[in-house]
């Protein structure tokens, strides 16, 4: 794969979403880590159907020009039908295509119903935030070069590659004609995807600093001062001021 490099973010509401919108990206990933980063909750598993498909409506609202991707919650792909069911609610919402995180052998039937479909699938491969492990880089090349051969000729569009090294990334990246997206999966990979939150510095959780993220704003620390800023001005009772009065 040649040619100029996909940018893909993560975006979970309306406001991300159109700030993604007029920043330009090729793909939204509504991305099961709201679990973590808009819920809080302590893993990608604990989210459910419902909670994403409000994600991907108000992701949607924002009128985006980037494909709007779909991230199968888990168990919510974990047969054929139920993935099929799960994947229309979610091109209903208005996603374009849903990501799945191909954890075991069965996943290959449930692309292959979604494909027949109609339906077009981002597989992701490496690092499977889902099966609950800690993150760890996969460096098992031949099965992954095997898996991404496969993902391609059953009719994945695209493919994620999380916490792959570069080296393998890149083979599979030359091997393959869909575009590859990574994350922690170095440079050789046709694009690029990074959590909305971890870029911008929103993360409520300070100490998640994964050396393949870089943030490039500190949105948390400044909403930190302008609150603070807030709290001093209404307890001196400084704001607010006739101009803010009617
Ligand atoms: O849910 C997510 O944000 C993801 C990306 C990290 C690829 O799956």
């Amino acid at each position: 794969m040649t040619g100029k490099k996909i940018v893909m973010i993560t975006a979970y509401d309306y406001s991300s979403a159109s700030i993604a919108n007029d920043a330009g990206v090729d793909f939204i990933l509504v991305g099961d880590s709201a679990a973590n980063v808009v819920h809080g909750m302590k893993s990608t598993r604990e989210i459910r159907m419902e909670e994403m498909l409000v994600h991907v409506k108000a992701v949607c609202r924002a009128k985006p020009k980037a494909i709007v991707v779909a991230d199968m919650p888990y168990k919510s792909d974990s047969t054929p039908a139920s993935a099929l069911k799960n994947a229309k609610l979610f091109l209903k919402a208005g996603a374009k295509a849903v990501k799945i995180e191909v954890s075991e052998d069965t996943k290959i039937k449930v692309i292959e119903t979604l494909v027949k479909n109609k339906i077009k699938v981002m597989g992701h491969l490496g690092y499977l935030p889902q099966s609950n492990s800690k993150p760890k880089v996969n460096k098992e090349e031949t099965k992954l070069l095997k898996d991404s051969a496969l993902l391609e000729l059953i009719g994945c569009s695209w493919l994620v590659l999380e916490l792959v090294p570069e080296k393998i990334a890149g083979e599979i990246t030359e091997l393959l004609s869909i575009p590859t997206i990574g994350i922690g999966a170095g440079k050789y990979c046709s694009g690029q995807v990074l959590v909305f939150h971890d870029l911008v510095g929103l993360n409520a959780d300070d100490s998640f600093k994964p050396k393949f993220v870089k943030q490039y704003a500190s949105l948390k620390k400044d909403a930190v001062k302008a609150v603070k800023k807030y709290a001093k001005e209404v307890r001196e009772g400084k704001f607010p001021k006739k101009k803010n009065s009617y």
